[in-house]
């Protein structure tokens, strides 16, 4: 591929997190994703001392973090990938430098990460612009990629859902939770084809034996996403959007073509995904137990939503509706079953661990 062309992909450039450090971005409100990558910890330090190969350390060991954000969770990822690296090269002749590589959409807010990284810390630090689906680095250069739920974004939303001729056309919802068999095909369709880019790019970018860590947001076999918390959290924000639209504070049409850029795949699916790339041997896949399901509050769940998706309703809807939109959210959400019915806690999230054979 041609160098510096993934930027040309996708309509996702604004499809980031809320930056800076306010009461709504992302900093402050990605408790979940943080306590996700927590439970992952041990099973990372076990699977790079089973299969890292500790032959010949590197010169210098290249970990990209992709769909980083702004920190401090792709902070703490390398750093446990970092120690664990060590610990296993500990006996060998040379230590590695550390290169660590952050990529993450181009409008996202670099600076506030960048501003967050330790001083002094045990690696150089670079950041790797652009969307993951497209190769970002030279072939053969990476020892190993992270990636930390940030592959349930889609790289657009699939045109049949937009399009009113079609069987999938979603009006009046935002998603496929709840809707027809149609729309989920299309959704599901694209996070293929998706997903089928991404394991091919960090194939190419990835050293013979190179290995990568995931962790996927999803649903078990078998689980509707609207009987879940998150499938019932967007249909509460659509039914919002709709009653904005015949409060005539919003154009009816511009709710008919919002639709969320998120796709939340079942561990069959994405076995079914990986082996049908063929670049990789799945050494580990385990469930992660559901953080923030004992106690769900309306106010942390409505502020986490605010803080991944304010810049998709900004993109879509203009300035000035999502103060109200989130406040109705919060509203609902209070009288909403998720809050006291365990039933709809039952998305489950992956870790992935992946090697990259050594012949392609
Ligand atoms: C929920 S955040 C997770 C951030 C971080 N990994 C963590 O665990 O806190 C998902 C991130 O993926 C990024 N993202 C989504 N699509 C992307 C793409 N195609 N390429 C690169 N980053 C992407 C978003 O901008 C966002 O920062």
């Amino acid at each position: 591929m041609v160098q510096g062309e993934s930027n040309k992909s996708a309509n996702s450039s604004k499809h980031h997190m809320v930056g800076g450090e306010g009461p709504h971005s992302y900093l402050r409100n990605s408790e979940y994703q943080k306590q996700l990558l927590l439970s992952a910890d041990d099973s990372i330090q076990d699977l790079i001392s089973h299969h890292l190969d500790a032959g010949n350390p590197p010169r210098t060991f290249r970990i990209a973090d992709f769909g980083c954000s702004v920190g401090p969770n792709a902070i703490q990822a390398v750093e446990n990938i970092i120690k664990a690296v060590k610990i296993k090269f500990e006996n060998s002749r040379s230590t590695p430098d550390f290169h660590v590589f952050f990529n993450d959409l181009i409008g996202s807010d670099f600076d506030t990460l960048f501003k967050n990284l330790p001083s002094p810390r045990n690696y150089f630090a670079a950041a790797s612009p652009g969307s993951f689906h497209t190769q970002l680095f030279p072939k053969s250069t990476l020892n190993f990629a992270h990636c930390s739920t940030a592959l349930h974004w889609l790289s657009r939303i699939p045109v049949e859902v937009t399009d009113r001729s079609s069987p999938a056309w979603n009006a009046g919802r935002i998603h496929y939770s709840g809707a027809g068999q149609a729309v989920r095909q299309a959704y599901s369709d694209q996070y293929a084809a998706d997903m089928e880019a991404f394991l091919t790019a960090r194939a190419t970018e990835l050293v013979p034996g190179g290995l990568m860590a995931v962790v996927v947001l999803g649903f078990p076999d078998g689980v509707v996403s609207s009987d879940s918390s998150i499938g019932k959290a967007f249909d509460i924000l659509g039914s919002c959007l709709c009653d904005m639209a015949r409060a005539g504070k919003i154009d009816e049409e511009r709710v008919d073509s919002f639709n969320l850029p998120f796709y939340y795949p079942s561990p069959s699916e994405l076995t079914a995904l990986i082996e049908a790339n063929g670049s990789y041997r799945i050494e580990k896949m385990a469930a992660l137990a559901a953080p923030m399901r004992r106690r769900p509050d309306a106010a942390v769940l409505t502020s986490h939503l605010r803080a991944v998706i304010e810049v998709l309703v900004e993109e879509h809807f203009g300035n000035g509706v999502v103060e109200e939109l989130f406040a109705r959210h919060y509203e609902k959400l209070l009288k909403s079953p998720i809050l006291v019915d365990e039933k709809f806690w039952k998305e489950t999230n992956y870790f992935v661990f992946l090697k990259r054979e050594e012949d392609l």
